[in-house]
């Protein structure tokens, strides 16, 4: 279909689900248990209500602003996920020329379906990535491929850990929906198609994960990424004020945390990130101007980007998005996704009376029912 006939994110999912193999959805829709924490990802913000002013001029409205010391265009991120060659052989790369119009940031997977090289090739000068680790039990691995990043520090600025997933959730769509095996797309260079086979594994999920770490610590993990890159270091899966606090005291090693619960695909019921920004505000809203809080899980239009920023989020993720754009149309499928996601945006910003992201504020929303 034509990308221009479909209006918003559910319209571009419910494309790419009729577009993709039955794997592929299952993979990328999956979350564990019941789901609870992936639908209230996005419930949450349906709670927040917004407080328009009046009388203001909104005839300018810029949606540009820095992140980690970067300008960007928009303070919107692609969230790393793995295998986005099951959707669509453009892959990683297709969804770099997707997002290369708006000026956002692309967080690789550890587990993506290309190399980190191939991924950047021929992207914008400027165009800003980071790379997300996995850290393997084999940790020579992992220190191989950070090797491999720092020699594109041109491309990839930072590195995101991510902590929320030491094991995988229990994410029964996946389990359910067999048929991959060999045909999982060759990947990042971490992981490779020839890994072995989890035992008794059915999901895609399983068997990504099998050979990581689940023996991370604060002090030993963040001396150990010290040794092996001098980039910066984003923390990805926080979920409590008292992590929050906890990674502000590894600033400036640690610049940024992303508030997460892996779009609902670790522990369910864990909370959404909105849960996690009040809780910052409440008892250590220090952090906040210590080091960089990113949110991401069940944004879907620009009035939730602009709720995450107004409470105190620096930059906001889509994960699932992302994918479904490229599924429903490579790499025009995610150009389609980021230019609605920004007309949203701005759309929701003139209606609100802010000019540019700074003015954006606890001002300009209602959290009573949330609280
Ligand atoms: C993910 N996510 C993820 N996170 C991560 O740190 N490394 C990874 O390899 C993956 N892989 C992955 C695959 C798929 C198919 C999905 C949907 C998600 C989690 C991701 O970064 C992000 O936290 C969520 O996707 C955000 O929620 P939404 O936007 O999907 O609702």
């Amino acid at each position: 279909p034509n990308m221009h006939s479909l209006l918003n994110l559910d319209e571009i999912e419910e494309v790419a689900t009729k577009q993709v193999s039955k794997k592929c959805w299952a993979y990328y829709y999956s979350a564990s248990d019941d789901l609870i924490s992936k639908s209230f990802n996005n419930l949450v913000y349906k709670q927040i209500l917004l407080r328009p002013r009046v009388f203001v001029d909104c005839t300018k409205c810029d949606t540009s602003t820095t992140l980690l010391g970067h300008k960007v265009g928009i303070p919107l991120y692609v969230s790393p996920a793995a295998m986005a060659r099951l959707a669509h052989p453009a892959g990683e790369r297709g969804i770099a020329q997707g997002i290369s119009p708006f000026g956002a940031l692309q967080v690789v997977s550890n587990n993506a379906s290309m190399t980190p090289e191939q991924i950047v090739e021929g992207s914008l000068p400027g165009q800003i990535f980071g790379w997300q680790i996995y850290v393997q039990n084999d940790r020579s691995k992992s220190e191989a491929m950070l090797a491999r990043i720092n020699k594109m520090s041109d491309k990839y600025k930072f590195i995101v850990l991510t902590l929320d997933a030491p094991v995988p959730g229990k994410r029964e769509h996946d389990e359910k929906t067999q048929e991959i095996g060999a045909s999982l797309p060759v990947s990042s260079g971490v992981k490779t198609a020839e890994e072995p086979k989890r035992p008794g594994g059915g999901g895609v999920g399983q068997q990504l994960f099998w050979g990581t770490a689940a023996d991370l610590t604060w002090k030993s993990t963040l001396q150990w990424l010290a040794k092996h890159t001098s980039m910066p270091i984003v923390l990805k899966g926080l979920q409590t004020h008292e992590d929050a606090y906890l990674a502000a005291q590894y600033a400036p090693q640690v610049k940024a945390i992303i508030l997460s619960n892996h779009g609902g695909r670790a522990l369910d019921t864990a909370p959404p990130a909105v849960h996690t920004l009040l809780e910052i505000r409440k008892y250590c809203p220090e952090v906040f101007s210590r080091i960089e809080v990113w949110v991401d899980g069940g944004i879907k239009r620009g009035t939730d980007v602009v709720k995450a920023l107004c409470l105190g989020a620096k930059a906001v993720g889509v994960g699932r998005a992302a994918l479904f754009g490229l599924g429903a149309g490579g790499v025009e499928g995610v150009e389609r996704t980021f230019e609605i996601l920004k007309a949203e945006t701005e759309t929701c910003m003139k209606l609100l009376g802010a000019e540019k992201i700074s003015d954006l504020g606890l001002k300009h929303i209602n959290t009573r029912a949330v609280e």
